[in-house]
Formats: structure tokens, C-alpha cells, sequence
């Protein structure tokens, strides 16, 4: 019953980071070097101080002035956070008391009332802001647009009397399945200044994944767009939309952007033209005041478990974390033209693409396509083009520009940067250093920030003007962050060894709950240890105290820098009539981190497994999406368990990279083989 392992590289081409939406998967290749590879990070000691010059003119310029902001939010956080709340925020009324209660479940800035909108686009319209250009966006075929914050305003404002007209309230849940147009930020936006609830799905994500979302979120009314562009291909998300609307009863609407011009449906009553509701719409939205705790938005994320978490974050705070670190971590300049290559879709965008920049009124960049579209030099003409100075992205796509080759960005004039960052996953120092000379010429300061869905904004980070940085480690905690790493038990081991992720005291950003699941939310991340932040990441601290994040320890996968359930593929796995059962694990792969690899027993001999493989890769795909195309489908007539019926899977991981104790992998495939290795392994 053993078949070769399928990989999905011979279907398509390789698909870098945040480019799943159309489910290409990488060349399978060698583990050396992969994202989460910690042993090369142990032996990783060269460091790079900031430029002398970046640190003068930085926001926070010196050791002593980190650590004197970091002691003092330690010992005082509701005099710091109070202070920086009001600093940094516009009230409509002020806030009666800076914290209530502890982890897991503290509320912030209470009694306080401020709308996200205000924040982020009426403030800054009294000033010479007005006309500064807020979003700077490029389509794929590279068309552009340029929203002034005036502009924008207006849209929002538009788009909020939309959502209102078709009947959202404050407090409704609204699904944004959309492709990265300025209209996702726009409808974004106008969620919050009305009150209700954003919850974006990445336009990744298949119907059947949708329609769970909106099932779980009791979404009222779903943006969409006819397609968005992929690698000159048109992704078609309104379909996908009609699907998941079959299986969604809670979603009365549907507006759909005419994005691509592609050939739509549109079901009387229920889908209705973003272009047409405009038209009609009035620019006048007074922004809703809404409590420091009102939910801001859900965005969901995979945990252990198959079924995705709907992260809730709430107003005050979220915009406080995320406003603060992007002008610490960023350091944003009042002239800076700023670039995150994320998808909105994902935390990083949202953080990153829209709050945090637009907060601190900076020019945020916006890119709909890949970067390697239509040549592997696409982002090198977008930051030549548009004079970008601070530049965002993934490791793994890091490493996919190293093996597309250096004569790319050498075609481009990339004097404009000063500042890069990583994010998503560990960087491995070769990747760090590429990235370092190649695109940064050798003068900018990385900033490796580690952070989660869940914490909503940046957490442990150099500071760009004051940490010597050292490749593959996100050196320290910002202020108002105080992590320790423990072993099982929750005590704190000593610096080099590993242990797990805590956070000791709770922070204004943090999740509020999982949506309708508050108990879930207090076991997963506060029931391993009471009254503290379990991140689900190993990590260990070296003798100068700086902090190297190793990755999941729980049934968490990061593909790409995208987090996905081992336990959703399974699930998806097992919902196919050919399975008995199945097991997932992730495996080093070189360039996005971890790859997929999936053990399933199939009912019966199949008639032809390369046939079924196949049929198999697609069915994840249409039940997650794209992005969870498995790397390999392996078949065995039996998987390895412990005598208590334990899917052994530290096991299959052995086998799954390659560490197993033969050879030849094809006879790891057959039940003899995997009963064998249960006797060495038990
Ligand atoms: O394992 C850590 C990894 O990504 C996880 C969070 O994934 P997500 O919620 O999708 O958010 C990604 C973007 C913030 C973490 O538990 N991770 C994220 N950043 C880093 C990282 N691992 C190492 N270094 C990082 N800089």
C-alpha cells in the first residue's frame, strides 16, 4: 500500500509568503537552514550595532532610555500605560481608571470612550495632514492610487452610512473577504466608526472555510470583490463567496467591489455593487463613541484544536499597542513612506497595513500582488519607485528573493530604505545577513519582531536606534512587556537553557476572548499556567539576556509564516470517504519554514494512489484553502501508536524530516516498518 510521497511542486510554481491565494507550494528541498531551525542559531554570535545616526534621530535613542521606560512599566504599568494613553489617544471621555483586574480577563483605559476612526483619520485632518497622501496603493497590473487622509475620511465615512443603510448595527459582525484593494481598508474602517465588528478572512481561504467563519462570527453582511489579481490570474473570490453564502443563513448582504471586471453573479436582494451604494451615499458619519473595551474586530487563527479561534481584541488598547509599537519599532518619521507586505487578511496587516500606520498618520503602503509578478524584481520597482523607507516583510519571503538571485534587487535603486523588518517566524542568521547587505546595503537596522495574533501588536523587538542586534534573535522585550521562560512546571530556568514563552503581566493589546468561547480562551492561554500568558512557543534567553524564539510547541504549524492546525488538516483529511486516518506534521522546509506533510490510512488498498494523493491535496484545499496545500501524502497501513492508542507523532516528525533511523524512506511507508519503529521508540 506504499506510494511514493506526492509533492504538489511538479503542479505548480513556488509560492512565496502571504501568496497562497492561489495555492501554489514549494520545491520540497533540504531542512538546512529552514525558518525554526534553532541549532544554527545557537552558534550564531556576531552582532550589529545601529548606525550612530539613526540612533540621534530615533524616538527612543539609548540603552538607558530603554531601560529606563521598560523598568518603569514594570514597576508602575498603570502609570505608564496611563500616561502613554492619554498622550497618545483622542477621548471623547476620558478613562475613570487605567486597569481592572488581572489575566485572564483585564480590561483597560475603563470607563473611557474614543472611536478608532477618530484615531486613525480626524485628527490628523486639522493640521497639514489633510493632504498628506494615507494609503499609497499598487495594483498588481500596476495601477495606482493615492488616498489622502482627507480622502479617505470620506470614504469611510460613505462606507459606514453604506453598512448602516443595510441594516449593521453596533456591535454586528461584518466579513471582509477581499483582495488588497484600498476598499478593504475602507470598509475596515468604516466597521469602526460605526461600531461594528470587522472579521477578515484572507482571501486564501476556501468557500467552506468562509462559511465557517461566518457561521461562528454570526456575520450580518459580507464585502467581497468580484476577483483580485494573482500572478496575472484572476482570483475569483465573489464565487467563492456564493458558496459559502449557501452554507452562511446569518448573512442577509453582500457588497461586492468591481475589482477585476471578471463575470460575477449577483443574487437579487441579497448582493448589491460597492460602486452603486456609493454613489448614493452620504460623506456625513458622525464617528460613534464606543467604550475602551467595545470590540474593535475578530480575526480568526488556527490553534491546536481543528476548529479556528475567533480572536476578539477591543478598542482602546489594541490602538494604543499598535499606534505605540509601530512608532517605536518603525520609528516613523513624519516624511517616511512605510511598507508591510502582509496581507490584510492576516494580524501583521492589520496592525501594520492600517491601524498602526494611519494612527500615527503616517504613508502606508499598499501592494495587491505578488512579488514575483511579472519578474522576481517586483517589490525592488515598488520601493524604488515609491521611495519607501521602511520595509516589512516575512522570512520566507527573504528567502525566496535569495534563491530567485541577487541580480533582482541589484537592478534597483534601493537607497531610500532605512529600516527593514521580519516577521512571522524565526529568521535564520543566512537569511538575516542576505537581507542585511543585499536590500538594506549594509546600513539599515533589521528589526526581528516576535509577536502573535493574539498579543495585536509587537512584543519582542529590537528598538531600530538602540539594540546591537544579533541575527535570528528578536533580542528584547519593549516596554510594558515582561516575558519569562519556564519549564513545565512554571518556573523560570536559567538563561541558555529552552523552556516556554510567558508573559507575566497583562498589556493594554491583548485578546480580550475567543469569540463565543471565553472558557477556551482561559484554558488555552491561561490554564497551563494560572494568571499567565502561555504564547504556545519555545524560546530560551542567552547570557546577554537576549531572547531567541524557537517556534511551536504545540500542534501549530507556521507555513510561510502562516499559522495553520496540524489537527484542521487532519480534519480535513478524515472528512474524504478514502480515509481511515490520518496524521499531520510539519517538517523543516527551505524556504517556507515548514512544510506539510500528511500520514493517511486509506480504507482499503487504494486502486491508485497517486490518483488519490492527488485527490487529496485538493480536498484540504477546498475545505481550508490554498494555503494548506499539503507538501506530501504519505500512505501507510497503519500509524504508529503508543499502547493507549497515542498517535506517536514526535515520530512521524522524525520520519517526516528525514531523521529516521534507515535509509530509504519507502519502507518507512509500510506497516512492518512503522511497527518496528514503535518498538525502538517505546
Ligand atoms: O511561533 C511564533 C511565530 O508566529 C506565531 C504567531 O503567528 P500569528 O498569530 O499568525 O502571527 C504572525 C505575525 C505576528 C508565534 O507564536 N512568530 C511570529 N513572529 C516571530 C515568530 N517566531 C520567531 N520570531 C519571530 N519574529
Amino acid at each position: 500500500s506504499d506510494a511514493k510521497p506526492a509533492t504538489v511542486s511538479d503542479q505548480a510554481d513556488f509560492d512565496p509568503p502571504q501568496d497562497e491565494r492561489d495555492g501554489g507550494a514549494a520545491q520540497a528541498g533540504g531542512a538546512a537552514g529552514a525558518g525554526g531551525n534553532i541549532e544554527s542559531h545557537l552558534h550564531e554570535n556576531r552582532s550589529f550595532p545601529p548606525p550612530e545616526a539613526f540612533s540621534q534621530s530615533a524616538h527612543i535613542k539609548s540603552e538607558a532610555e530603554y531601560q529606563a521606560l521598560w523598568n518603569r512599566a514594570k514597576d508602575d504599568p498603570e502609570g505608564f500605560w496611563g500616561e502613554t494613553a492619554l498622550e497618545l489617544l483622542t477621548w471623547d471621555t476620558d478613562f475613570a481608571a487605567v486597569k481592572r483586574g488581572e489575566m485572564p480577563d483585564t480590561e483597560w483605559f475603563v470607563g473611557g470612550k474614543l472611536n478608532a476612526t477618530v484615531q486613525c483619520l480626524d485628527r490628523h485632518l486639522d493640521g497639514p495632514r489633510k493632504n498628506k497622501a494615507a494609503i499609497v496603493w499598487e495594483g498588481e497590473p500596476g495601477d495606482v492610487r493615492t488616498l489622502t487622509y482627507l480622502q479617505l475620511h470620506r470614504e469611510v465615512c460613505k462606507f459606514a452610512n453604506v453598512l448602516r443603510g443595510l441594516g449593521v448595527e453596533q456591535g454586528d459582525r461584518v466579513t471582509l473577504y477581499m483582495p488588497m484593494i484600498p476598499e478593504l481598508a475602507i470598509a475596515m474602517l468604516a466597521c469602526a466608526r460605526i461600531g461594528a465588528v470587522h472579521s477578515i478572512i484572507f482571501g486564501g481561504f476556501s468557500a467552506d472555510a468562509v462559511a465557517d467563519r461566518n457561521n461562528d462570527a454570526g456575520a450580518k453582511v459580507i464585502v467581497t470583490a468580484d476577483g483580485g489579481w494573482r500572478r496575472g490570474k484572476e482570483i475569483p473570490l465573489k464565487a467563492a463567496v456564493d458558496d459559502a453564502l449557501a452554507k452562511s443563513p446569518t448573512v442577509k448582504k453582500c457588497v461586492v467591489v468591481r475589482r477585476t471586471g471578471g463575470e460575477v453573479t449577483m443574487a437579487p436582494d441579497r448582493d448589491l455593487w460597492w460602486h452603486e451604494l456609493m454613489a448614493d451615499a452620504s460623506a456625513d458619519c458622525p464617528a460613534v463613541p464606543l467604550d475602551s473595551e467595545h470590540p474593535l474586530f475578530i480575526l480568526y487563527t488556527s490553534g491546536s484544536t481543528g476548529k479556528p479561534k475567533g480572536v476578539r481584541h477591543g478598542t482602546a488598547g489594541y490602538l494604543l499597542g499598535a499606534q505605540l509599537t509601530t512608532k517605536w519599532v518603525f520609528d516613523l518619521k513624519e516624511e517616511d513612506t512605510y511598507w508591510c507586505t502582509a496581507d490584510i487578511g492576516w494580524i501583521t496587516g492589520h496592525s501594520y497595513i492600517v491601524y498602526g500606520p494611519l494612527a500615527n498618520g503616517a504613508t502606508t503602503v499598499m501592494y495587491e500582488g505578488a512579488p514575483n509578478w511579472p519578474d522576481p524584481g517586483r517589490f525592488w520597482e515598488l520601493v524604488e519607485k515609491h521611495r519607501v523607507n521602511v520595509f516589512y516583510t516575512a522570512p520566507t519571503a527573504v528567502r525566496a528573493f535569495i534563491k530567485w538571485g541577487d541580480e533582482w534587487p541589484a537592478q534597483y535603486d534601493l537607497s531610500s530604505l532605512r529600516l527593514l523588518g521580519s516577521v512571522g517566524e524565526p529568521i535564520n542568521p543566512e537569511a538575516w545577513v542576505w537581507y542585511h547587505e543585499k536590500i538594506g546595503g549594509g546600513r539599515c537596522p533589521i528589526v526581528d519582531t516576535w509577536w502573535q495574533t493574539e498579543t495585536g501588536g509587537i512584543m519582542i523587538s529590537p528598538l531600530p536606534g538602540v539594540t546591537p542586534t544579533k541575527p535570528g534573535s528578536c533580542t528584547f522585550p519593549l516596554p510594558g512587556v515582561v516575558p519569562k521562560i519556564v519549564n513545565e512546571q512554571g518556573e523560570e530556568v536559567p538563561d541558555g537553557e529552552g523552556g516556554l514563552l510567558v508573559m507575566t503581566q497583562p498589556w493594554p493589546h491583548m485578546l480580550r476572548t475567543l469569540h463565543g468561547d471565553h472558557e477556551r480562551f482561559k484554558e488555552v492561554y491561561f490554564g497551563k499556567f494560572p494568571g499567565i500568558y502561555f504564547a504556545g512557543d519555545g524560546a530560551r534567553k542567552d547570557k546577554d539576556g537576549y531572547y531567541w524564539v524557537m517556534g511551536r510547541v504545540d500542534d501549530v504549524i507556521n507555513v510561510s509564516g502562516h499559522r495553520l492546525s496540524t489537527m484542521e488538516v487532519e480534519s480535513a483529511l478524515v472528512s474524504h470517504d478514502a480515509v481511515a486516518e490520518a496524521a499531520v506534521v510539519g517538517f523543516p522546509h527551505e524556504l517556507k519554514g515548514e512544510g506539510i506533510c500528511c500520514f493517511v490510512t486509506p480504507k482499503g488498498e487504494p486502486e491508485d494512489p497517486e490518483a488519490l494523493q492527488k485527490e487529496l491535496i485538493q480536498h484540504v484545499r477546498s475545505q481550508i484553502g490554498a494555503l494548506a496545500t499539503p507538501d506530501q501524502i504519505r500512505f501507510a497501513a497503519a500509524l504508529p501508536k503508543t499502547r493507549s492508542g497515542k498517535i506517536m507523532r514526535r515520530l512521524l516528525r522524525d520520519i517526516a524530516a528525514g531523521r529516521e533511523t534507515t535509509g530509504d524512506t519507502s519502507t518507512l511507508e509500510d506497516y512492518t516498518a512503522m511497527a518496528s519503529l514503535r518498538q525502538e521508540a517505546s
